[in-house]
Protein backbone atom coordinates (compact mmCIF):
# COMPACT_ATOMS: atom_id res chain seq x y z
CA UNK A 1 0.00 0.00 0.00
CA UNK A 2 1.36 3.25 -1.03
CA UNK A 3 0.87 6.51 1.64
CA UNK A 4 1.03 9.76 0.19
CA UNK A 5 2.96 10.38 3.51
CA UNK A 6 6.08 8.08 2.30
CA UNK A 7 6.37 10.18 -1.30
CA UNK A 8 8.73 13.38 -1.04
CA UNK A 9 6.59 14.49 -4.30
CA UNK A 10 3.38 13.76 -2.59
CA UNK A 11 0.74 16.73 -1.39
CA UNK A 12 0.04 15.95 2.58
CA UNK A 13 -2.28 13.16 2.95
CA UNK A 14 -5.82 13.56 3.58
CA UNK A 15 -4.94 14.46 7.36
CA UNK A 16 -7.53 16.82 8.24
CA UNK A 17 -10.15 14.93 9.13
CA UNK A 18 -9.97 12.89 11.94
CA UNK A 19 -11.82 9.65 10.65
CA UNK A 20 -10.76 7.18 14.16
CA UNK A 21 -14.55 6.55 15.22
CA UNK A 22 -15.09 5.25 11.50
CA UNK A 23 -11.95 3.11 11.44
CA UNK A 24 -13.37 1.64 14.68
CA UNK A 25 -16.86 0.77 13.50
CA UNK A 26 -15.63 -0.71 10.01
CA UNK A 27 -14.54 -3.91 11.37
CA UNK A 28 -17.10 -4.12 13.72
CA UNK A 29 -19.57 -3.64 10.55
CA UNK A 30 -17.90 -6.28 8.57
CA UNK A 31 -18.09 -8.74 11.78
CA UNK A 32 -21.93 -8.42 11.50
CA UNK A 33 -22.90 -7.17 8.27
CA UNK A 34 -22.04 -8.80 5.29
CA UNK A 35 -20.44 -6.40 3.68
CA UNK A 36 -20.23 -3.94 6.30
CA UNK A 37 -23.50 -2.06 4.88
CA UNK A 38 -27.18 -3.01 3.77
CA UNK A 39 -26.44 -1.31 0.53
CA UNK A 40 -23.22 -2.38 -1.85
CA UNK A 41 -23.19 0.95 -3.25
CA UNK A 42 -22.24 2.40 0.20
CA UNK A 43 -19.82 -0.23 1.11
CA UNK A 44 -16.33 0.47 1.71
CA UNK A 45 -14.95 -0.66 -1.46
CA UNK A 46 -16.95 2.28 -3.17
CA UNK A 47 -14.99 4.84 -1.43
CA UNK A 48 -11.64 5.87 -0.43
CA UNK A 49 -9.64 4.79 2.78
CA UNK A 50 -9.20 8.69 3.68
CA UNK A 51 -13.08 8.68 3.98
CA UNK A 52 -16.23 8.51 6.69
CA UNK A 53 -17.45 5.25 7.19
CA UNK A 54 -20.54 6.08 8.64
CA UNK A 55 -22.99 9.12 8.73
CA UNK A 56 -24.58 10.03 11.78
CA UNK A 57 -27.29 12.94 10.73
CA UNK A 58 -27.50 14.94 7.70
CA UNK A 59 -29.26 18.55 7.06
CA UNK A 60 -30.11 19.95 3.64
CA UNK A 61 -27.21 18.52 1.72
CA UNK A 62 -24.64 18.53 4.59
CA UNK A 63 -23.76 15.56 6.43
CA UNK A 64 -21.95 14.63 9.77
CA UNK A 65 -20.23 11.32 10.24
CA UNK A 66 -19.41 9.63 13.56
CA UNK A 67 -16.76 11.85 13.89
CA UNK A 68 -18.38 14.33 13.66
CA UNK A 69 -16.60 15.98 10.63
CA UNK A 70 -18.90 17.32 7.83
CA UNK A 71 -19.79 16.97 4.31
CA UNK A 72 -21.26 18.77 1.84
CA UNK A 73 -22.97 15.55 -0.32
CA UNK A 74 -23.86 14.44 -3.62
CA UNK A 75 -26.54 11.30 -4.82
CA UNK A 76 -27.89 11.34 -1.75
CA UNK A 77 -29.46 7.97 -0.27
CA UNK A 78 -28.58 6.95 -3.65
CA UNK A 79 -30.20 9.95 -5.88
CA UNK A 80 -33.66 9.34 -3.26
CA UNK A 81 -33.07 12.22 -1.60
CA UNK A 82 -33.85 15.09 -3.58
CA UNK A 83 -35.44 17.83 -1.59
CA UNK A 84 -32.47 17.74 1.81
CA UNK A 85 -31.79 16.04 4.44
CA UNK A 86 -34.17 15.74 6.86
CA UNK A 87 -36.70 18.15 5.02
CA UNK A 88 -38.69 19.83 7.63
CA UNK A 89 -42.60 19.48 5.59
CA UNK A 90 -41.99 15.74 4.62
CA UNK A 91 -40.28 14.65 7.60
CA UNK A 92 -43.44 16.87 10.19
CA UNK A 93 -46.03 15.11 7.35
CA UNK A 94 -44.52 11.35 7.96
CA UNK A 95 -44.75 12.34 12.13
CA UNK A 96 -47.94 13.53 11.98
CA UNK A 97 -49.22 10.14 10.42
CA UNK A 98 -46.99 8.00 12.23
CA UNK A 99 -49.06 9.26 15.89
CA UNK A 100 -52.09 8.21 13.64
CA UNK A 101 -50.89 4.48 13.17
CA UNK A 102 -48.68 2.76 11.01
CA UNK A 103 -50.20 -0.16 9.66
CA UNK A 104 -54.14 -1.19 9.85
CA UNK A 105 -55.96 -4.57 9.07
CA UNK A 106 -58.10 -2.79 5.87
CA UNK A 107 -56.51 -0.56 3.77
CA UNK A 108 -55.32 3.43 4.98
CA UNK A 109 -57.50 5.98 3.45
CA UNK A 110 -54.09 7.34 2.39
CA UNK A 111 -53.38 4.60 0.21
CA UNK A 112 -56.13 6.13 -1.95
CA UNK A 113 -54.84 9.87 -1.67
CA UNK A 114 -51.12 8.98 -2.34
CA UNK A 115 -52.91 7.14 -5.56
CA UNK A 116 -54.25 9.88 -6.77
CA UNK A 117 -51.68 12.08 -6.56
CA UNK A 118 -49.35 10.24 -7.80
CA UNK A 119 -51.68 9.60 -11.07
CA UNK A 120 -52.65 13.09 -11.56
CA UNK A 121 -48.65 13.75 -12.57
CA UNK A 122 -47.62 10.79 -14.47
CA UNK A 123 -49.46 11.05 -17.55
CA UNK A 124 -50.05 7.96 -18.68
CA UNK A 125 -50.99 5.78 -16.23
CA UNK A 126 -54.24 5.54 -15.15
CA UNK A 127 -53.12 2.64 -12.42
CA UNK A 128 -50.90 2.44 -9.50
CA UNK A 129 -49.56 -0.06 -6.71
CA UNK A 130 -47.05 1.18 -4.00
CA UNK A 131 -44.20 -1.25 -2.91
CA UNK A 132 -41.14 -0.26 -0.66
CA UNK A 133 -38.02 -0.62 -2.67
CA UNK A 134 -37.66 0.03 -6.45
CA UNK A 135 -36.50 -3.11 -7.04
CA UNK A 136 -40.22 -4.52 -5.97
CA UNK A 137 -42.07 -2.64 -8.68
CA UNK A 138 -39.67 -3.47 -11.53
CA UNK A 139 -39.77 -7.17 -10.83
CA UNK A 140 -43.77 -6.77 -10.54
CA UNK A 141 -43.44 -5.08 -14.09
CA UNK A 142 -41.41 -8.65 -15.21
CA UNK A 143 -44.23 -11.16 -13.57
CA UNK A 144 -47.10 -8.34 -15.07
CA UNK A 145 -45.93 -8.27 -18.85
CA UNK A 146 -45.43 -11.88 -18.60
CA UNK A 147 -48.96 -12.72 -17.23
CA UNK A 148 -50.18 -9.82 -19.92
CA UNK A 149 -48.97 -11.34 -22.76
CA UNK A 150 -48.36 -15.37 -21.88
CA UNK A 151 -44.71 -15.23 -23.10
CA UNK A 152 -41.45 -15.68 -20.91
CA UNK A 153 -38.44 -13.77 -21.89
CA UNK A 154 -37.45 -10.33 -20.84
CA UNK A 155 -35.70 -8.19 -22.81
CA UNK A 156 -33.20 -4.94 -20.77
CA UNK A 157 -31.67 -2.48 -22.39
CA UNK A 158 -27.80 -4.00 -21.09
CA UNK A 159 -25.61 -0.43 -21.18
CA UNK A 160 -27.61 0.42 -18.27
CA UNK A 161 -26.03 -0.85 -14.60
CA UNK A 162 -29.35 -1.80 -12.42
CA UNK A 163 -32.73 -2.72 -12.99
CA UNK A 164 -33.26 -4.87 -9.67
CA UNK A 165 -31.92 -6.49 -6.69
CA UNK A 166 -34.14 -9.81 -7.98
CA UNK A 167 -32.87 -12.92 -9.67
CA UNK A 168 -34.23 -12.25 -13.04
CA UNK A 169 -31.86 -9.40 -13.09
CA UNK A 170 -28.84 -9.80 -10.86
CA UNK A 171 -28.64 -13.28 -12.89
CA UNK A 172 -27.35 -11.29 -15.86
CA UNK A 173 -24.79 -9.10 -13.74
CA UNK A 174 -20.99 -10.89 -13.37
CA UNK A 175 -21.93 -11.47 -9.57
CA UNK A 176 -24.35 -14.13 -10.17
CA UNK A 177 -23.72 -16.79 -7.32
CA UNK A 178 -26.96 -18.40 -6.31
CA UNK A 179 -29.02 -17.89 -9.22
CA UNK A 180 -29.58 -20.86 -11.59
CA UNK A 181 -28.70 -20.30 -15.55
CA UNK A 182 -32.31 -21.12 -16.43
CA UNK A 183 -33.66 -18.00 -14.64
CA UNK A 184 -30.79 -15.91 -16.09
CA UNK A 185 -31.15 -17.22 -19.63
CA UNK A 186 -34.78 -15.86 -19.64
CA UNK A 187 -33.63 -12.23 -20.12
CA UNK A 188 -31.97 -11.14 -22.94
CA UNK A 189 -29.96 -7.90 -23.71
CA UNK A 190 -30.28 -5.25 -26.26
CA UNK A 191 -28.20 -1.94 -26.80
CA UNK A 192 -29.60 1.77 -25.81
CA UNK A 193 -30.25 3.65 -28.96
CA UNK A 194 -29.67 0.62 -30.90
CA UNK A 195 -33.45 -0.26 -32.40
CA UNK A 196 -32.07 -2.57 -34.32
CA UNK A 197 -30.17 -4.68 -31.74
CA UNK A 198 -33.59 -5.27 -29.97
CA UNK A 199 -35.50 -5.89 -33.74
CA UNK A 200 -32.96 -8.62 -33.64
CA UNK A 201 -34.13 -9.95 -30.26
CA UNK A 202 -37.54 -10.25 -31.48
CA UNK A 203 -36.72 -12.00 -34.65
CA UNK A 204 -34.55 -14.72 -32.63
CA UNK A 205 -37.10 -15.24 -30.02
CA UNK A 206 -40.59 -15.16 -31.70
CA UNK A 207 -43.29 -14.30 -30.06
CA UNK A 208 -41.50 -15.02 -26.66
CA UNK A 209 -40.77 -11.72 -25.34
CA UNK A 210 -43.06 -10.64 -22.76
CA UNK A 211 -41.75 -7.41 -21.79
CA UNK A 212 -38.94 -4.76 -22.78
CA UNK A 213 -37.37 -2.90 -20.03
CA UNK A 214 -34.99 0.19 -19.94
CA UNK A 215 -34.51 3.82 -18.56
CA UNK A 216 -35.82 6.41 -21.01
CA UNK A 217 -32.43 8.49 -20.38
CA UNK A 218 -29.60 7.37 -18.22
CA UNK A 219 -26.19 8.86 -18.99
CA UNK A 220 -26.61 9.64 -22.84
CA UNK A 221 -29.44 10.81 -24.54
CA UNK A 222 -31.92 9.01 -26.49
CA UNK A 223 -30.85 9.56 -30.31
CA UNK A 224 -34.28 11.18 -32.83
CA UNK A 225 -37.13 8.96 -32.70
CA UNK A 226 -35.16 6.43 -30.84
CA UNK A 227 -37.56 6.20 -27.51
CA UNK A 228 -41.36 6.67 -30.41
CA UNK A 229 -39.73 4.20 -32.57
CA UNK A 230 -38.91 1.77 -29.67
CA UNK A 231 -42.68 1.63 -28.75
CA UNK A 232 -43.54 0.86 -31.86
CA UNK A 233 -41.60 -1.81 -32.04
CA UNK A 234 -42.94 -3.41 -29.04
CA UNK A 235 -46.72 -2.95 -29.84
CA UNK A 236 -46.24 -4.48 -33.57
CA UNK A 237 -44.46 -7.42 -31.78
CA UNK A 238 -46.88 -7.26 -29.21
CA UNK A 239 -44.38 -7.06 -26.14
CA UNK A 240 -45.01 -4.62 -23.22
CA UNK A 241 -42.96 -1.43 -22.57
CA UNK A 242 -41.64 -0.69 -19.63
CA UNK A 243 -39.56 1.93 -18.41
CA UNK A 244 -37.48 1.80 -15.19
CA UNK A 245 -37.73 5.60 -13.88
CA UNK A 246 -36.40 5.03 -10.37
CA UNK A 247 -33.59 7.66 -10.92
CA UNK A 248 -35.42 10.15 -14.00
CA UNK A 249 -38.79 10.34 -12.53
CA UNK A 250 -39.60 13.16 -9.55
CA UNK A 251 -36.01 14.34 -11.63
CA UNK A 252 -35.94 14.73 -15.36
CA UNK A 253 -39.81 16.54 -15.46
CA UNK A 254 -42.52 16.53 -12.61
CA UNK A 255 -44.16 13.10 -14.99
CA UNK A 256 -40.58 11.53 -15.77
CA UNK A 257 -38.83 11.25 -18.15
CA UNK A 258 -41.39 9.73 -20.30
CA UNK A 259 -43.24 13.47 -20.06
CA UNK A 260 -39.90 14.71 -20.70
CA UNK A 261 -39.46 12.68 -23.75
CA UNK A 262 -42.97 12.79 -24.84
CA UNK A 263 -43.48 9.00 -25.18
CA UNK A 264 -45.78 7.11 -22.68
CA UNK A 265 -45.03 3.55 -21.93
CA UNK A 266 -47.21 0.72 -20.99
CA UNK A 267 -46.09 0.29 -17.64
CA UNK A 268 -43.40 2.48 -15.40
CA UNK A 269 -41.87 2.18 -12.41
CA UNK A 270 -40.98 4.80 -9.85
CA UNK A 271 -39.14 5.25 -6.32
CA UNK A 272 -35.74 6.91 -4.96
CA UNK A 273 -36.98 10.38 -5.45
CA UNK A 274 -41.27 9.97 -4.56
CA UNK A 275 -40.36 10.39 -1.30
CA UNK A 276 -38.08 11.93 -0.25
CA UNK A 277 -35.59 9.34 1.07
CA UNK A 278 -38.43 6.98 2.55
CA UNK A 279 -39.35 3.63 1.64
CA UNK A 280 -41.96 4.41 -1.19
CA UNK A 281 -41.81 3.00 -4.72
CA UNK A 282 -45.19 2.32 -7.60
CA UNK A 283 -45.74 0.39 -10.42
CA UNK A 284 -47.66 2.60 -12.94
CA UNK A 285 -49.30 1.87 -16.12
CA UNK A 286 -52.44 1.22 -18.56
CA UNK A 287 -55.50 -0.33 -16.91
CA UNK A 288 -55.62 -3.22 -18.80
CA UNK A 289 -52.57 -4.62 -17.91
CA UNK A 290 -52.68 -3.61 -14.12
CA UNK A 291 -56.28 -5.05 -13.68
CA UNK A 292 -54.86 -8.17 -13.96
CA UNK A 293 -53.34 -7.18 -10.29
CA UNK A 294 -57.00 -6.55 -9.68
CA UNK A 295 -60.80 -8.80 -8.89
CA UNK A 296 -62.26 -7.61 -11.46
CA UNK A 297 -61.49 -9.72 -14.33
CA UNK A 298 -61.88 -13.24 -15.25
CA UNK A 299 -58.25 -13.89 -15.92
CA UNK A 300 -56.09 -15.44 -13.83
CA UNK A 301 -54.97 -13.29 -11.30
CA UNK A 302 -50.95 -12.20 -10.88
CA UNK A 303 -50.01 -11.74 -7.19
CA UNK A 304 -49.28 -8.16 -7.37
CA UNK A 305 -47.29 -6.28 -4.87
CA UNK A 306 -48.85 -7.78 -1.61
CA UNK A 307 -46.77 -7.23 1.11
CA UNK A 308 -46.84 -6.31 4.53
CA UNK A 309 -45.34 -2.95 4.92
CA UNK A 310 -46.21 -1.88 0.74
CA UNK A 311 -48.20 0.96 2.35
CA UNK A 312 -46.60 1.54 5.62
CA UNK A 313 -48.82 5.11 6.22
CA UNK A 314 -45.81 7.13 6.89
CA UNK A 315 -44.24 6.74 3.92
CA UNK A 316 -47.25 7.32 1.60
CA UNK A 317 -47.77 10.32 3.85
CA UNK A 318 -43.80 11.32 3.38
CA UNK A 319 -44.73 10.63 -0.70
CA UNK A 320 -47.66 12.92 -0.37
CA UNK A 321 -46.18 15.85 0.60
CA UNK A 322 -43.02 15.19 -1.29
CA UNK A 323 -45.17 15.68 -4.57
CA UNK A 324 -47.10 18.28 -3.07
CA UNK A 325 -43.36 20.38 -2.66
CA UNK A 326 -42.69 19.25 -6.20
CA UNK A 327 -46.09 20.30 -7.43
CA UNK A 328 -45.61 23.91 -5.55
CA UNK A 329 -42.07 24.79 -5.64
CA UNK A 330 -39.94 24.42 -8.92
CA UNK A 331 -37.72 22.03 -7.57
CA UNK A 332 -37.26 20.36 -10.94
CA UNK A 333 -36.00 23.56 -12.47
CA UNK A 334 -33.80 23.96 -9.48
CA UNK A 335 -32.09 20.73 -9.94
CA UNK A 336 -31.59 21.54 -13.47
CA UNK A 337 -30.22 24.87 -12.80
CA UNK A 338 -27.48 24.12 -9.98
CA UNK A 339 -26.50 21.08 -12.01
CA UNK A 340 -26.54 23.31 -15.03
CA UNK A 341 -23.83 25.60 -12.76
CA UNK A 342 -21.89 22.72 -11.30
CA UNK A 343 -21.36 21.32 -14.86
CA UNK A 344 -20.04 24.73 -15.94
CA UNK A 345 -17.80 25.49 -13.05
CA UNK A 346 -16.59 21.47 -13.33
CA UNK A 347 -16.19 21.51 -17.12
CA UNK A 348 -14.00 24.95 -16.60
CA UNK A 349 -11.89 23.59 -14.15
CA UNK A 350 -11.35 20.40 -16.47
CA UNK A 351 -9.95 22.72 -18.81
CA UNK A 352 -8.12 25.01 -16.87
CA UNK A 353 -5.86 21.87 -15.75
CA UNK A 354 -6.08 20.28 -19.01
CA UNK A 355 -7.65 16.93 -17.93
CA UNK A 356 -10.74 16.97 -21.18
CA UNK A 357 -8.84 13.44 -21.81
CA UNK A 358 -8.90 12.32 -18.35
CA UNK A 359 -12.05 13.63 -16.69
CA UNK A 360 -15.49 13.58 -18.55
CA UNK A 361 -18.37 14.81 -17.03
CA UNK A 362 -21.90 13.20 -18.46
CA UNK A 363 -25.44 13.00 -18.11
CA UNK A 364 -27.99 15.67 -17.89
CA UNK A 365 -27.21 18.31 -15.66
CA UNK A 366 -30.28 17.25 -12.98
CA UNK A 367 -28.11 13.78 -12.70
CA UNK A 368 -24.48 14.39 -13.50
CA UNK A 369 -22.19 11.61 -13.29
CA UNK A 370 -18.17 11.79 -13.98
CA UNK A 371 -16.05 9.65 -15.40
CA UNK A 372 -12.01 9.73 -14.73
CA UNK A 373 -9.39 8.31 -17.11
CA UNK A 374 -5.71 7.31 -16.37
CA UNK A 375 -3.00 8.65 -18.16
CA UNK A 376 -3.51 6.54 -21.53
CA UNK A 377 -7.63 8.17 -21.47
CA UNK A 378 -8.00 4.32 -20.05
CA UNK A 379 -11.32 4.00 -17.47
CA UNK A 380 -9.53 3.89 -14.18
CA UNK A 381 -10.60 3.05 -10.92
CA UNK A 382 -7.76 4.25 -9.01
CA UNK A 383 -8.28 8.04 -10.97
CA UNK A 384 -11.69 7.80 -9.11
CA UNK A 385 -10.43 6.91 -6.00
CA UNK A 386 -8.04 9.71 -5.79
CA UNK A 387 -10.25 11.83 -6.84
CA UNK A 388 -13.11 11.09 -4.30
CA UNK A 389 -10.21 11.29 -1.66
CA UNK A 390 -9.14 14.52 -2.85
CA UNK A 391 -12.75 15.76 -3.11
CA UNK A 392 -13.43 14.33 0.66
CA UNK A 393 -10.13 16.28 1.23
CA UNK A 394 -11.92 18.99 0.96
CA UNK A 395 -15.27 18.38 2.45
CA UNK A 396 -17.29 16.98 -0.51
CA UNK A 397 -18.34 13.44 -0.53
CA UNK A 398 -19.28 12.96 -4.13
CA UNK A 399 -20.01 9.69 -5.90
CA UNK A 400 -21.50 11.47 -8.88
CA UNK A 401 -22.51 15.16 -9.04
CA UNK A 402 -26.11 14.41 -8.51
CA UNK A 403 -27.87 17.46 -6.92
CA UNK A 404 -30.89 18.09 -4.79
CA UNK A 405 -33.35 20.75 -3.32
CA UNK A 406 -31.05 21.51 -1.06
CA UNK A 407 -28.17 22.49 -2.49
CA UNK A 408 -27.94 25.87 -2.67
CA UNK A 409 -25.17 28.39 -4.59
CA UNK A 410 -22.77 28.51 -1.62
CA UNK A 411 -22.46 24.91 -1.88
CA UNK A 412 -22.17 24.12 -5.49
CA UNK A 413 -19.02 27.58 -5.53
CA UNK A 414 -18.01 25.47 -2.33
CA UNK A 415 -18.10 22.43 -4.37
CA UNK A 416 -16.15 23.83 -8.00
CA UNK A 417 -13.05 25.35 -5.33
CA UNK A 418 -13.02 21.88 -4.01
CA UNK A 419 -12.93 19.80 -8.08
CA UNK A 420 -10.32 22.71 -8.88
CA UNK A 421 -7.88 21.83 -5.89
CA UNK A 422 -8.93 17.95 -6.92
CA UNK A 423 -8.26 18.00 -10.02
CA UNK A 424 -4.38 19.96 -9.55
CA UNK A 425 -3.63 17.05 -7.88
CA UNK A 426 -5.17 14.53 -10.69
CA UNK A 427 -3.24 16.12 -13.02
CA UNK A 428 0.21 15.79 -10.57
CA UNK A 429 -0.95 12.40 -10.67
CA UNK A 430 -1.48 12.38 -14.70
CA UNK A 431 2.30 12.98 -14.46
CA UNK A 432 3.96 11.33 -11.84
CA UNK A 433 1.61 8.18 -11.26
CA UNK A 434 -1.37 7.72 -9.41
CA UNK A 435 0.17 5.50 -6.68
CA UNK A 436 2.24 8.40 -5.52
CA UNK A 437 -0.74 10.23 -4.81
CA UNK A 438 -3.61 7.84 -3.94
CA UNK A 439 -3.89 6.60 -0.04
CA UNK A 440 -4.45 2.80 0.32
CA UNK A 441 -6.39 0.54 -2.68
CA UNK A 442 -8.31 1.89 -5.27
CA UNK A 443 -12.18 1.09 -5.31
CA UNK A 444 -13.46 -1.90 -7.28
CA UNK A 445 -16.83 -2.11 -9.43
CA UNK A 446 -20.11 -2.73 -7.58
CA UNK A 447 -21.06 -5.80 -9.48
CA UNK A 448 -18.09 -8.44 -9.79
CA UNK A 449 -17.85 -11.77 -9.46
CA UNK A 450 -15.03 -11.87 -6.83
CA UNK A 451 -14.44 -9.89 -3.52
C1 LIG B 1 -32.56 2.45 -12.46
C2 LIG B 1 -32.79 1.67 -11.20
N1 LIG B 1 -33.75 0.72 -11.18
C3 LIG B 1 -34.02 0.00 -10.08
C4 LIG B 1 -33.30 0.19 -8.93
C5 LIG B 1 -33.62 -0.63 -7.72
O1 LIG B 1 -34.16 0.17 -6.72
P1 LIG B 1 -34.10 -0.25 -5.17
O2 LIG B 1 -32.65 -0.17 -4.75
O3 LIG B 1 -34.97 0.74 -4.49
O4 LIG B 1 -34.61 -1.65 -5.06
C6 LIG B 1 -32.28 1.14 -8.90
C7 LIG B 1 -31.47 1.34 -7.68
O5 LIG B 1 -30.45 1.95 -7.64
C8 LIG B 1 -32.02 1.90 -10.06
O6 LIG B 1 -31.05 2.83 -10.10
Amino acid sequence: MTNAHDSASAITAPDMFDFSQSRALQPRAHQLIPGGAHTYAKGDDQFPEQAPGFIVRGKGCHVWDVDGNEFIEYGMGLRAVTLGHAYEPVVEAAYRQMQLGANFTRPARIEVDLAEAVLEVIDGAEMVKFAKNGSDVTTAAVKLARAYTGRDLIAICGDQPFFSTDDWFIGTTPMNAGIPDAISEMTLKFRYNDLESLRKLFDDYPDRIAGVMLEAEASTPPAPHFLSELKDLCEQRGAVLIFDEMITGFRWHLGGAQKFHGVTPHLSTFGKGMGNGFAIAALCGKRDIMRLGGLDHDQPRVFLLSTTHGAETHALAASLETIRIYREQPVIEFLWKQGEKLRAGVTEAVARHGLAHHFELTGQPCNLIYRTKDEKGNPSQAFRTLFLQELIRGGIVAPSFVVSFSHADQDICRTIDVVDEALSVYVKAIEQGCQNYLVGRPVQPVNRKYA
